[in-house]
């Protein structure tokens, strides 16, 4: 194993995409960020160092920080933010992973350009559990905003009103084929006949879950957020923001241009989305024209069976090498409401604000990191009060309940050191039913069940897949429906859980764990490194 050191400059950027230019924050200059590489068990350095007027802080989504949460990096909740002018040396080891996750910055909206992949290969001399492909290539899929999205945000928070979508949707950083702007260029994948190509496909998008395509092409999907999964193919794939899928696309089509498309999946009656489709192309070498001759389109945004389908078909390797495994039993199993909540503001346009929650607790962010008030024993940071069970039982996804307010809150949920835990996700119809992509930090979990409708913890729990379920970070709450996850705690330490939509974790749709130290020697939380940033 190798320490693996990398330099990340957060820098403004001009940079032009749909016919206009806006200043951006970036990584070293770079729209997406640059790529993280390293191998299971290498240790990674990033130093990072803020040149812009925000404060930052750089989350390593999916990678376990087993005791390292002081790398983990969401700002408030693993360290303060990096100030202006400030820097800090992210510092951790890759334990038990290979595969692809992604970077983002983890503050304010700056997600939507401050993001990138990390590749991690397996140990040196272990091969994929399939074909090894010949060749490899990142696909970011993300947002693109004509405005400044802190004021896009700012404004809706203002207003108490949800905030706008975006203008497109981009692929490495491009829209694509864009109508009335003739001189933008998309991303082209050039392929070679009779290769195989790995797709390595990220969503960094703020808001919205994308279905991904290639026209004429098959995808093989084979790892999603770096877990090996059992192979199948399929003409879709779905990425919620968090996610990543890689795929494996044979180039036997002999020539041409084939459109690539990603598009909003968004299952709910309220929202109609209208942003522009992001296109890029798969470009047979050899070929001159490089006009598509092959289009595509994606499912319709509300193509709830084209999503099922995708995320039924996902099972674990369970391979002797990679098992899958899932705890049998369960130590402390938990219902939480993921959804929206209507709280009073006097001061907004209808006299109220939409704020999300938790089990009906809207999270307040606190001015002290929740790790640091909990290694230095700091009081009156948090409660560690939250609700195990909604407060009040309601139906759930039918009419919601007359009360649509929440109670505001930094609490967390303790849970002893390795114990196993199941979350059942339920979503709620309070304003409308949506979909949640939920994002657990410090732990992959299987996904060991989800329906529609309200849970039934008598009857849904006999059809759990505790063999081969999908193991990941980040798991779409299906709109008006419900998810169980199960995880061992065997990360001590704060680690926060949200709804991976920006909108929804900066209306609160949040909470943290607290998982307590353990007994033996290797069980608790490290100390903190000698630079981290202070509040
Ligand atoms: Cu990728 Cu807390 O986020």
């Amino acid at each position: 194993c190798r320490v693996r050191n990398y330099k990340f400059n957060v820098v403004m950027k001009n940079t032009t995409r749909l016919c206009s230019t806006k200043s951006i924050v970036t990584v070293n200059g770079k729209f997406p960020g640059p790529t993280i590489y390293a191998r299971e068990d290498d240790t990674v350095l990033v130093k990072v160092v803020n040149h812009v007027k925000y404060n930052v802080s750089i989350h390593w989504h999916g990678i376990r920080q087993l005791r390292t949460g002081w790398a983990d990096g969401p700002a408030y909740i693993t360290q303060c933010p990096i100030q202006p002018g400030q820097s800090y040396i992210y510092n951790f080891t890759i334990t038990g992973q290979r595969g692809t996750l992604l970077w983002h910055a983890h503050i304010l909206w700056l997600r939507v350009t401050v993001h990138g992949a990390i590749v991690i290969l397996p140990k040196l001399g272990v091969p994929y559990p399939y074909p090894k492909p010949d060749h490899e290539r990142v696909v970011i899929l993300a947002e693109w905003w004509k405005s400044d999205t802190e004021d896009v945000i700012n404004e809706a928070l203002k207003s108490g009103l949800a905030p706008n979508v975006s203008d497109a949707h981009t692929i490495n950083g491009f829209p694509g084929l864009v109508p009335n702007c003739s001189n933008t260029k998309g991303f082209t994948l050039n392929v070679k006949p009779g290769k195989t190509y790995m797709l390595r496909v990220i969503s960094a998008a703020l808001n919205e879950e994308l279905f991904f395509k290639i026209a004429g092409h098959k995808m093989t999907v084979v790892e999603v957020d770096a877990t090996y999964v059992k192979p199948f193919k399929t003409d879709t794939i779905l990425v919620a923001p968090g996610q990543t899928t890689n795929v494996i696309v044979a180039a036997d089509q002999g020539a041409g241009s084939y459109l690539v498309a990603a598009a909003t999946f968004m299952d709910t009656p309220v929202v109609a989305i209208d942003n522009l489709t992001a296109t890029a192309m798969l470009h047979y070498t050899g070929t001159l024209s490089s006009t598509p001759t092959m289009l595509t389109s994606p499912p319709p945004q509300n193509a709830t069976p084209v999503a099922n389908n995708f995320t039924n078909s996902l099972k674990s390797l369970n391979s002797r090498k990679y098992p899958a495994q899932v705890p049998l039993t369960v130590d402390r199993s938990l219902l939480f409401t993921v959804g929206l909540a209507v709280n009073p503001c006097p001061s907004c346009k209808n006299g109220s604000r939409v704020v999300g929650a938790v089990n009906n607790v809207t999270f307040i962010m606190p001015t002290t990191a929740l790790l640091q008030a909990h290694y230095f024993k700091i009081k009156g940071v948090f409660t560690t009060n939250f609700p195990g069970n909604p407060p009040i039982s309601f139906n759930y996804t039918g009419n919601p309940p007359k009360n649509l307010q929440s109670t505001n809150g930094t609490k967390l949920y303790r849970l002893p050191y390795n114990a196993t835990v199941q979350v059942v996700l339920q979503d709620t119809g309070i304003i409308a039913p949506e979909n949640h992509p939920v994002h657990l930090h410090g732990f992959n979990f299987f996904s060991v069940g989800r329906g529609v409708g309200n849970f039934n913890p008598k009857t849904d729990p006999k059809k759990f897949n505790l063999v081969d379920p999908v193991e990941r970070n980040t798991v779409g709450v299906p709109s008006g429906g419900w998810v169980a996850i199960r995880f061992r705690a065997d990360n001590p330490g704060v680690w926060f859980m949200h709804c991976h939509l920006e909108v929804h974790t900066t209306w609160g749709l949040k909470m943290a764990f607290l998982v307590d130290n353990g007994k033996g020697p290797n069980e608790s939380v490290l100390p903190p490194p000698k630079d981290l940033p202070k509040c």
